[in-house]
């Protein structure tokens, strides 16, 4: 199956990780609206219309499955898009509340929520998590992640002042879910601030996951084609790819 792959800049790239090590696709077309990230500071309706822009994109290409990496437009956009697309179109929002779901029995498990401003504000996590039954939740915007994680910064001073600055008032949780295509980049120094138990959820794994409980993948590819677009210098992303998935 060929799937579009679509995020507002380069984060999505995570979730790609995540479909290239599951060699779940024959095909895999990203694009990414560099030009127009990030979408976690914009409003509703924006995120609407860069979401059908996207959808538009896709149809230059004969897609099996549309996966939208982005929290933010997942958070928003979902049902929009559908109306607009000739394939199925798969959000990482459900996918991560499921798989968290599926690794916590007690329902009475806190579970930290981070993502953007506009994620965070959608309430879209809450609502998924409430519906599996979960309602001991803490839920953070942090959307100073993102341009940190741009910036390369995984770890050190300035990250460390970012957690100070986020996470004062914020408990121990059991899981906690990196609601941004950017945080699975700095998973290790959450990991190090809340200590190993803490499980982390990542959309990328969380996507394969879904997916994988929704088609019947018989087949693995393991050197997938995969071709890069951006909205601009598209050659960045490609180099960036090139770094963060080693191919
Ligand atoms: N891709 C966005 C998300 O996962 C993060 C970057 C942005 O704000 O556009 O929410």
């Amino acid at each position: 199956m060929k799937v579009g792959v679509f995020d507002s800049g380069i984060g999505g790239l995570t979730v790609v990780k995540s479909l290239l090590d599951h060699q779940l696709f024959e095909e895999i077309i990203y694009y990414g609206d560099t030009a127009r990230v990030p979408y976690g500071i914009k409003d509703k309706n924006t995120i609407i219309r860069y979401g059908l822009e996207a959808v538009e994109f896709f149809k230059n290409f004969e897609l099996g499955l549309i996966i939208v990496a982005c929290n933010t437009v997942s958070a928003y956009a979902l049902a929009e898009m559908r109306e607009i697309s000739s394939c199925p179109i798969y959000g990482v929002v459900k996918a991560g509340a499921l798989a968290t779901s599926n690794s916590l029995s007690d329902k009475n498990s806190n579970i930290l929520v981070l993502g953007t401003n506009a994620t965070i504000k959608s309430k879209a996590y809450e609502l998924e998590l409430n519906k599996l039954g979960f309602t001991n939740l803490q839920i953070k915007a942090t959307g100073l992640f993102v341009p940190l994680v741009e910036e390369e910064i995984y770890n050190g001073e300035i990250l460390d002042a970012t957690f100070k600055h986020y996470f004062k008032d914020i408990k121990i949780p059991r899981a906690i879910i990196l609601g941004c295509t950017h945080f699975p980049l700095i998973s290790e120094a959450i990991s190090n601030y809340f200590g190993e138990d803490v499980q982390l959820i990542h959309s990328g794994d969380a996507i394969v996951e879904y997916l994988e409980s929704e088609f019947n993948f018989n087949k693995k590819y393991k050197n997938p084609e995969l071709k890069f677009f951006a909205s601009e210098s598209p050659d960045a992303l490609k180099t960036i790819a090139k770094k963060w998935l080693n191919y």
